[in-house]
């Protein structure tokens, strides 16, 4: 029996072939609760984002033992990873990765299409409402400021309401004030949503938002504690 709604033992990651692989995460263990705020700190090349990449499924483990939401992720097929990770999970990343060729409207719309959700269109102009975007759903990415495509990219992670939202260093492409009003913002939609959130972080302002911090380094944990 788990209470974890991210239950991760022993994990281990290498990547690269041959004399250039490397061992990235070297027997990682962390449980945690639906609902929590956990921040995930650690020097650069320490394997944070690594450890997201397995948590939510984008990246294959090595050894060890990855459930989430009950689900064993290490005996699920590509297919069925895929449609594990739809619905229940939401990523949101530095760089935002919107789809470039489909507006705002679009780039929320689209996801929640895939997920079987009726109203598509509907929802996701009510979500980019939600996240003060309701004034440009037929802006192309390349038309909206960096903070206003980490709106989207927000909106576009927690529409289909996933029990997990993963955020890697949403704030490191944007300005202080920029970055706090997106901060801001994804706090008011985990709390809203009751999501777990999982945030990788070099900000220590962002990590004493969170109920608990987690620090890496060197493809393993550190320290884990409850912010002050
Ligand atoms: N495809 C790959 N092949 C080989 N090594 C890799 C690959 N991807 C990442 N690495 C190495 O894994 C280590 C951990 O990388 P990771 O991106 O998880 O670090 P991070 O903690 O997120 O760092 P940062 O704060 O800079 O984003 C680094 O040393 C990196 O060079
Ligand atoms: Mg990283």
């Amino acid at each position: 029996m788990t209470e974890s709604i991210i239950d991760a033992r022993a994990v281990r990651l290498a990547l690269g072939k041959g004399s250039a692989r490397v061992d990235i995460l070297k027997g990682i263990d962390l449980a945690i609760r639906a609902g929590e705020t956990v921040a995930l700190l650690g020097p650069s090349g320490s394997g944070k984002s690594s450890l997201m990449a397995v948590l939510s499924g984008l990246e294959r483990a090595d050894g060890g033992q990855i459930d989430i939401a009950g689900l064993d992720f290490g005996r699920l097929d590509e297919d069925a990873l895929a449609a594990a990770r739809r619905g229940r999970i939401g990523i949101i990343l530095q760089a935002f990765h919107l789809l470039p060729t489909m507006t705002a409207l679009e780039n929320v719309a689209v996801p929640l299409e895939l997920a079987g959700e009726a109203d598509a269109f509907a929802r996701a102009a009510a979500e980019l409402e939600a996240v003060g975007l309701g004034h440009r759903l037929d802006h192309y990415p390349s038309q909206l400021s960096g903070g206003e495509q980490q709106r989207v990219a927000i909106a576009r992670a927690t529409a289909a309401r996933p029990a997990i939202l993963f955020a890697d260093e949403p704030t490191g492409n944007l300005d202080g004030a920029t970055g706090e009003t997106i901060m801001d913002l994804l706090f008011d939609r985990q709390r809203e949503t009751g999501a777990t959130l999982l945030v990788i972080t070099h900000d220590p302002a962002l990590a004493a938002r969170c109920a608990r911090i987690v620090e890496m380094r060197d493809g393993a944990i550190i320290s884990d504690r409850a912010a002050a």
